[in-house]
Parts: C-alpha cells; structure tokens; sequence
C-alpha cells in the first residue's frame, strides 16, 4: 500500500510529481504530500484526506520550482490519517526528507534510541525514524545512497523508501525490501514510482529492481547497488500498455471502464495460449512436463477475489485433471503447518503480484520445497519474480480498488492451466480440451452480450439503493460467484452483504430471510440437472418467506420464471466456466449502487489497491 514517486530532470518537480501520485493514488489515498530540493533546504507539502487536498494547499501555497522532488500517496499502519502523520517525512535539522511504503517492524526499539539520543519525534509514524537515521548517516559525511544501504541494514519489515538530502539537488535514492519500486529510465530524466502507472505518459522504459537494493537516480544515471554495496544487475523492461490504458476514457469511474474492457481483457489473456489444433502452450510455465506429471496436489493461495478466483479453479482443475486442489486464503496458510512437498503444485494467484499475505505464503511454501506458479497481472512485480513459474493475466492496469477484469482473467488463466495439466498428464483427450478452448474463445462475445442488455442490472442498483442487507447464494462453482457478488458490494456501497453456498441456507443464514430482503441467486446452466434442481429448490425456500429474489439464470431456462421476482438472462455456457459471464452483472450492481450512494467507487473508504502489509 501506498504510493510512492521520486523524478530528477528538466520538468516542474512538483507537477511530475503530484501527476504522478494521482495514477498511485489508488493505492492509498489517506494523505499525501510531496518534497522538492531548491536553493539548499527542502520545501514540502502534505495534507491529510486524498490528493486533492495536497493540489488545493499547493495552489494556494506553491513550493518553489525545482528538478527534483519525492511524493507520497498514504495507506495509514502506523498513525492516524492526518497531516502530520503524512509523507514526507523531514529529518532533524531537516537534512534528510524521506517517504516510506511498508512497515518497520522494529521502529520502537529504533525510536527509543533515537529519542534517547536527545531527538523529538513530531509523527506517530515508523516512517519518520528511518529519516531520522539517514539523515545521522549524512551528516556524519555518508553519501544518501550510502547513508540508505547503512540504515536499511538495520531495518526489519517490508519498506520502499525514497530520499532527498537539501545538499544535494541532483539525485534521489531508493530502497527496497518486500515492497515494489520500480525505475522510469526517461530521456535526461529518471523517475521512481511504486507502480510504471506514475510515470508512463513520460517513458515506457522500466527497471525493476531487486530485492534488497538501493538505486540512486540523477537526471543521466541510474546505479543500483545491492544492500552491501556491491554493484547489482540490473533488469530492464519495455512496458507495452500506455497512458491511455491508465485513463478513464469517458467514464465516470475506473471499475465502470474496468468491467467493460473485460471482453478484451479475457480475449488478451487468452491470446498466444493455443494453436489451431488447440494444443495449449504456455511458455511462461518454466516447470518442465516431468515435473508437472509428478505432482500429486494443488494448493491454490490467495486473498480476497483472487482467493475467489481460487476457488473456482479447485472446481475446473479437480474435474479435468483428478489432481486433488486445495483452496487456501494465503493469510491463514503458513500458520497452519500445511502439508507441502517437492511434489505439490503451489498455485499463487494476486493481480497486484505485491500482496504480503500472498507472498509470504509462497516463500513458505518454497522453503517447503514445493513449486510454485504464480498467476499474475503486473509484470516485474514481487511474486512472479519469486515464482518458479508464470502465468500472466493480461488485463492491463488495473486502478479501480474493486478488482473485476483481474479476477475474470485470473479465471481465464486458471483453465488455461487446469486444461494444460490435463494435456500433459492425459487426464483428458485433445478433443476435449479443444472443446473447453472453443468455449473459452467464445467468452469474450458471451460477456460482451451481458454487458450490452446491463440496463435492468443498472435500474435493480437504483430500486435497492437503500437496501441495509443483501445476500447472494449460488452453489459448485456458483457459489465463489456469490462470494464475490458480496465481497462487491461491502467494498464498495458499505453494507451487509454475505455470499453462501445455497444448500448451507437451512443450516442458519435461512433465519436473516424477511420480507423484501434482496436475495440474489446464481442458478447452474440445466446442463447439470440435479445441481440446476437443487437450486431452484433453495429459490423456493427464499421465496416462501417473502425475500425478493433476484436470479441470474441462462437464456432459455424458463423453469426459474416462477423462483423469480427479477430475472437476469445470461448466454449459455457450460457449468464450470459460467463464472465468467455471472459475476459480470454483480459487479455492475455493486458498481451502479455504490455511485448512486455517492461513495466514491473507485477508492473505496479504509482500503487500498495493493496490500503490501500482513
Ligand atoms: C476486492 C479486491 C481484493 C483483492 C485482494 C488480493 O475487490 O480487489 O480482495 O483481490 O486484496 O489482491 P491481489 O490480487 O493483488 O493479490
């Protein structure tokens, strides 16, 4: 969380800066505020509340102009979301100005020293202690990159960190640990950012950097060191999605514009995975075929919608390739013990690739010797790195905090891999794998043709606009649909909203059912008869006492009419990959019903877009 920039070059530091934080801003967007080096002092800003209360205090306020300037975009940990506690964060003598994404782990004994020495801390933050001890380092004659490398030895936790010192205009440094940084190598001007978003209307050129390293960038160079000080190798990309993909494009809101670029979003990620006779290649995969026949369990991690995605691929993997698949959330699966081998496929999935709880679960699953694949939409970032193996989703930036076309193509990848584990082991023959990519190929059409007949799933979201409840049941692979259709809505319109398998219903959640309670149900394509029967059997134990259903059933299924107050048409597909076109209109709702709330949807309160903190 949060969002970090840093530039050194010819433009307004300040502008470049603030443009830049506006594209991180989802990221965290508790405060912000911004430092520029000019005529040997620092000068800063930072106001609590979103960006836009920084731009205000900037224009009645400018700061002088300069080429060289760090931002900040806050996701709170340590300290209240107010002004003082806002990035940057200034050293004694204000020497050193210093922003920080992540969490010192041992500030407190940190600060107890610091305090002891004589200093006074003005922030509740950690952040504000590592300025302090950079700024130590540099007064006593270290160089900033060098004064970073000291200090970042005696750091524990997850941190960015990005530094000026007034004395010297012409280069910022940064650090990383378990926490992204990436370098914008522009043309007589460098940037650093959280996230390429911040600076791609400048360069489309990037370096990730490593774990555990220290760049100091000037307006022509770039130097990347590892903690030690040795020189480090350096790993440049072309980033090949541009400004445009990280506008809004006429919409009112990033998650409109998000789930309506799904039809794309599916097909591109679908893109390059299979030739004409169907046979999948997924060259990204860098485990050989040996090993993949050799593995005897699944266990897919993840947080929140990724976690959802999860578990509909136990469903698809399961069926096609008889590998038994747990689903596990990644928060939980180290504390656990869990029982993981050097035949065990450890399957990571995170849109972000940043996501800590993720992350750690993978090292632990390493550290178990298992493999790992890693499902992801954000080239160079910290999973796919420390993955043995790839798939990328190519969904293009993601900004809207609510994700939607990460978790549709994060299900696009998870059968692609369930049908390439099934090619390689023969667990199904190359007709019907060929079959399921038929399918797949058509999907971009089929949420397409949901989204062009959406109007009744916009005019739903404005007669439930005072809705205190709603629940969403579904069952097989409808059932992490309904986990998402609620998960949705909390997020985003703050209110109850709870997602059950529809056969738990009589179990205890029956009792929450009253009059005109919204009730939406996903019912099975009638493919599957006894599923599809079961279903409507739950519809009429909601309806009889007197909650509102709302069901989301295939085109030509005419047996839910009677089950249904509002009836949602969606195309035919087959059972398992029905995922894709029925979270499509439940992302809809909660997107159309939060805006008419008037919350603000693409940054919802108290969340961010990338969880870089257990
Ligand atoms: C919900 C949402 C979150 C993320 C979760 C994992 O709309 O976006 O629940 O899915 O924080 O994030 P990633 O996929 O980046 O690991």
């Amino acid at each position: 969380m949060c969002g970090i920039v840093g530039y050194v070059g010819p433009q307004a530091a300040v502008d470049t800066v603030v443009n830049g934080l506006r594209r991180l801003e989802y990221r965290g967007y508790d405060s912000a505020g911004v430092a520029v080096v000019a005529g040997g002092r620092l000068h800063l800003a930072k106001k609590a509340g979103k960006l836009g209360n920084l731009e205000k205090e900037l224009a009645e306020h400018p700061l002088p102009t300069s080429g060289l300037g760090i931002g900040h975009t806050r996701w709170a940990t340590h300290g209240g979301p107010n002004d003082v506690n806002a990035h940057p964060h200034l050293s004694a003598h204000e020497r050193v100005a210093l922003v920080h994404n992540g969490i010192v782990e041992n500030y407190v004994r940190l600060r107890g020293e610091l305090e002891a020495a004589g200093l006074t801390m003005t922030s509740e933050t950690d952040s504000e202690v590592v300025a302090h001890l950079v700024a130590q380092q540099v007064e006593a004659g270290a160089r900033l990159d060098e004064a970073l490398r000291t200090v970042c030895g005696r750091l524990e936790g997850t941190f960015t960190l990005v530094a000026v010192d007034s004395q010297d205009p012409t280069a910022v440094v940064a650090a990383r640990r378990n926490s992204p940084l990436v370098v914008g190598v522009g043309q007589g001007e460098n940037f650093l950012a959280s996230d390429v978003a911040a600076f791609i209307e400048h360069t489309r050129e990037a370096i990730e950097l490593g774990q555990d390293q220290v760049v100091r960038i000037t307006a022509d160079a770039i130097e990347v060191t590892t903690f030690d000080g040795s020189p480090a190798e350096v790993r440049p990309y072309h980033v090949d999605w541009d400004l445009s993909a990280a506008e809004k494009g006429g919409y009112d809101w990033f998650m409109r514009k998000e789930i309506h670029e799904q039809p794309r979003a599916v097909a591109d990620t679908l893109l390059g995975r299979y030739d004409a006779n169907a046979r999948l290649t997924l060259d990204e995969i860098r485990i050989s075929e040996d090993e993949l026949r050799s593995i005897d369990k699944i266990v897919v991690i993840a947080c929140g919608t990724a976690f959802y995605a999860g578990m509909v691929a136990k469903y698809a993997i399961e069926h096609w390739t008889r590998i038994p698949c747990e689903v596990e959330l990644a928060s939980e699966f180290r504390y656990r013990d869990p029982i993981v081998g050097p035949t065990t496929l450890v399957v990571a999935i995170s849109q972000s690739g940043e996501t800590a709880d993720t992350l750690m679960a993978i090292r632990h699953a390493q550290q178990q010797r298992a493999r790992v694949l890693a499902v992801c939409n954000t080239n160079g970032s910290t999973i796919p790195r420390e993955a043995d193996a790839v798939i990328y989703t190519h969904a293009g930036p993601e900004i809207g905090v609510a994700s939607t076309k990460g978790f549709l193509t994060q299900l696009v990848a998870c059968y692609l891999l369930g049908l390439y584990l099934a090619q390689v082991r023969g667990t199904k023959f190359g007709d019907e794998i060929a079959a399921v990519m038929r399918e797949l190929a058509a999907m971009p059409d089929a949420i397409a043709a949901v989204l062009d007949g959406i109007q009744p799933v916009l005019d739903l979201a404005a007669e439930f606009v005072d809705a205190p409840s709603v629940l969403f049941l579904g069952r097989h692979v409808g059932y992490p649909v309904a986990l998402e259709g609620a998960l949705k809505l909390k997020e985003l319109a703050y209110i109850h909203a709870e997602g059950f398998a529809a056969g738990e219903l009589k179990h205890g959640p029956i009792a929450l059912l009253e009059n005109d309670l919204p009730v939406f149900a996903v019912v099975p394509p009638k493919g599957r008869d006894m599923l599809h029967a079961k279903v409507l059997s739950n519809l009429q134990e909601v309806r009889a006492r007197g909650a509102r259903t709302v069901v989301l059933a295939e085109e030509d299924d005419h047996d839910v009419t009677p089950y249904a107050d509002v009836l949602i048409r969606l195309p035919r597909v087959s059972t398992l990959l029905q995922p894709l076109v029925a979270t499509v209109p439940l992302q809809v709702f909660a997107c159309e019903l939060a805006s008419r709330k008037g919350h603000d949807v693409d940054q919802p309160r108290n969340l961010a877009k990338s969880v870089t903190v257990e």
